[in-house]
């Protein structure tokens, strides 16, 4: 167990989670993120991925352990303590999860009900100051000009950016990032991939980012979390990722050679 330090963003102790069932979805995972540190977690469908990030948030209750932000325990905290804590954690969604029939601009700013309270949400009467860094944001993900565009007339990889900008709004600590490229072409993945990565560095933000590419996680992610059957079997950075391990966590006829051979090589193109 990782002592409560507060160099760490983010520390998962021992975590054990089930959903209804008796059998235990998340076993006894552990490990602590430094600032800035960028950590891919892979594992086959059904190994947990998903219920890791909604466990940190505690979308999901954990039945043991514990998750701390920055020191602070989120287990044990009141409805109202928790909803704070939720704004210190930006989250990306593979489906971008906006809402389509709102515009750009309205989208990110969604970002900011959390902060700005039940009236102003209801009127929809924002602050100057989040106008202006949603303007900056959409700037920075390539969206400038697109603020007043409906989403539902985006593609997928700039709803992504949408959702980016959306969850960069909230000025989060730690980004928790659920399969940002799984409907995306390869050209689009990667870009995607970069910009979360630079967006990391550029606010000194840790991630954590579920990949079902492993390339795509080798490639742009310096430590990998590999989840198998609920129990971390592997951490560290991608050259540990050896064709043994992919088996333990994949099965035998995943790593020849979708898995272990493929590249996600960048590519130029729009999204
Ligand atoms: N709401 C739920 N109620 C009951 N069981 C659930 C629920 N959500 C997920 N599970 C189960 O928990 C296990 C882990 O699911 P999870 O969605 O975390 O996997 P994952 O690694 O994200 O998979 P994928 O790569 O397919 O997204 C699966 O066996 C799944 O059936
Ligand atoms: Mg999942």
């Amino acid at each position: 167990m990782t002592s409560p330090e507060k160099g760490y963003v983010l520390q998962v102790d021992d975590l054990d989670v089930r959903y209804s069932s008796e059998i235990d979805v998340l076993r006894g995972v552990s490990f602590a993120l430094q600032p800035n540190e960028i950590v891919g977690l892979i594992g086959a469908s059904g190994a947990g991925k998903s219920t890791l990030l909604r466990a940190i948030q505690r979308l999901v209750e954990p039945s043991s352990g514990s998750v701390r932000l920055g020191g602070t325990e989120l287990t044990t905290l009141g409805s109202a303590e928790l909803r704070d804590a939720r704004r210190r954690m930006g989250m990306i969604f593979q489906e971008h999860a906006l809402v389509d029939r709102l515009t750009v601009m309205e989208n990110v700013l969604c970002g900011t009900l959390g902060r700005t309270g039940f009236w102003q949400a209801i009127r929809r009467t924002f602050d100057a100051a989040d106008v202006t860094e949603a303007f900056r944001l959409l700037d920075r993900m390539g969206l400038d000009g697109y603020q007043d565009r409906r989403c539902d007339e985006l593609s997928g990889g700039q709803k992504q950016r949408v959702g980016i900008a959306r969850a960069l709004i909230q000025d989060p600590e730690l980004l928790l990032v659920d399969e940002p490229t799984a409907s995306l072409d390869p050209a689009a993945s990667v870009r995607i991939m970069t910009l979360i990565s630079e967006v990391c560095a550029e606010n000194g933000l840790a991630a954590v980012i579920n990949l079902h590419d492993v390339p795509l996680a080798r490639r742009f992610c310096p430590r990998i979390l590999a989840l198998h059957e609920g129990r971390i079997a592997f951490d560290g950075p991608p050259a540990g990722l050896t064709d043994a391990v992919l088996t333990q966590v994949y099965g035998e006829e995943a790593v020849e050679p979708h898995v272990s051979r493929r590249s996600s090589d960048e590519v130029d193109g729009a999204d």
